[in-house]
């Protein structure tokens, strides 16, 4: 169904709810972030400022990372900036976003004037390609999705692909997933098929704006042509070149790898407490599902700890909760103020 506009704030985002003094739990971004390597790096870089921005070096980069040629890469600022390009550049004649997910590549299709047809996965959010219609030429779905979390397999996304159709596949969270088994970042021969990328989230950086996207060499052009030039910085490029090294990829992998036995725990604990969550998690966060999640959000505010409201992706209503996984220590804290709440 076509939503005629949109009944929810689709610019909500985490970051509004959490203030000083409050645990984070709302913000997907890893914590401890940027690492001290990482960081020194991107101020050594501004020594540099004088210049222009050139985008060679990542570009080289980020296509040795994912075996792909360097006409297939458009460096962008953040995952932000390839949904507007993407909004801007096409011309869709049947446009639809699968949600429950990220709200941004929906608000960006409607303020380049897209007319925009949801199909809404219902709770556990597996993914059926015969839901989305055949004739779509425009499909933006995330993997792992958020808020859900669920990891779709990377079979089930190329059956979407097809000629004549362009397929965004949105994998801000795909470093989550150690090894990475069902990214579609390599998949070079799949028609239409766009990958976005971010280093936003697992390297601690949405302040810089830096991400990516991967798509034929022809899209790519047309994208770059209407980008604003030197849209990415030289820090944003130095941490784009250096996220994508062989030694920072191992790194976010094993830094993935703890995360999923963190995450095991944290949904064991919660689903202990009579919290329905959200299967299949893969991502740094966990789908929750409460009788009364509204007022328990206000709840655990008043505890000091903030945690992201369903509510505002479609799909979901005033049942749902999403909440980053931290560390074992933090998500053990939530853990007992969640039981003296229930
Ligand atoms: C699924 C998803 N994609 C993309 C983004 C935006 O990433 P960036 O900071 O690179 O623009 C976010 C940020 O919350 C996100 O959750």
């Amino acid at each position: 169904m076509v939503a005629p506009e949109p009944d929810i704030d689709l610019r909500h985002h985490g970051d509004t709810e959490v203030a000083p003094g409050l645990v984070d739990f709302a913000v997907n971004v890893r914590a401890g972030t940027p690492p001290r390597w990482l960081a020194e790096r991107i101020a050594a870089a501004l020594g540099d400022l004088a210049a222009y921005p050139d985008p060679g070096p990542a570009r080289a980069a980020v296509a040795a990372r994912h075996r792909r040629d360097p006409d297939q890469v458009l460096l962008t600022a953040g995952a932000a900036e390839a949904f507007v390009l993407l909004a801007r550049v096409l011309r869709p004649r049947r446009a639809v976003v699968v949600h429950p997910q990220f709200t941004e590549p929906e608000a960006a299709l409607r303020a380049a004037g897209h007319p925009v047809e949801r199909v809404v996965l219902p709770p556990d959010f597996v993914l059926d390609p015969a839901a989305v219609p055949a004739d779509a030429d425009l499909v933006m779905v995330g993997n792992p999705t958020n808020p859900t979390s669920v990891l779709h397999p990377a079979a089930t996304l190329a059956a979407l692909a097809r000629p004549g159709r362009v397929l965004v596949v949105d994998e801000a969270f795909a470093d989550c997933v150690p090894g990475e088994p069902e990214s579609l970042s390599s998949r070079a021969d799949l028609p239409g098929l766009v990958v976005v990328r971010s280093l936003t989230k697992t390297w601690g950086l949405a302040g810089l704006r830096a991400g990516y996207l991967l798509a034929a060499p022809g899209l790519v052009r047309a994208l770059a042509d209407a980008q604003p030039l030197w849209s990415v910085s030289t820090p944003a490029l130095v941490a784009t070149r250096e996220c994508s090294t062989p030694r920072a990829v191992a790194e976010a992998d094993a830094w993935a790898r703890g995360l999923s036995r963190e995450r095991a725990a944290f949904a064991a604990a919660l689903s202990g407490l009579g919290l329905r969550v959200t299967p299949n998690a893969a991502a740094s966060f966990l789908l929750v599902r409460v009788p009364g999640a509204q007022r328990l959000r206000t709840e655990l505010r008043a505890r000091g700890i903030a945690v992201r409201r369903g509510d505002t992706f479609p799909g979901l209503g005033a049942d749902w909760l999403r909440t980053a996984v931290r560390d074992f220590e933090t998500n053990s804290q939530m853990t007992r103020t969640l039981a003296e709440l229930l």
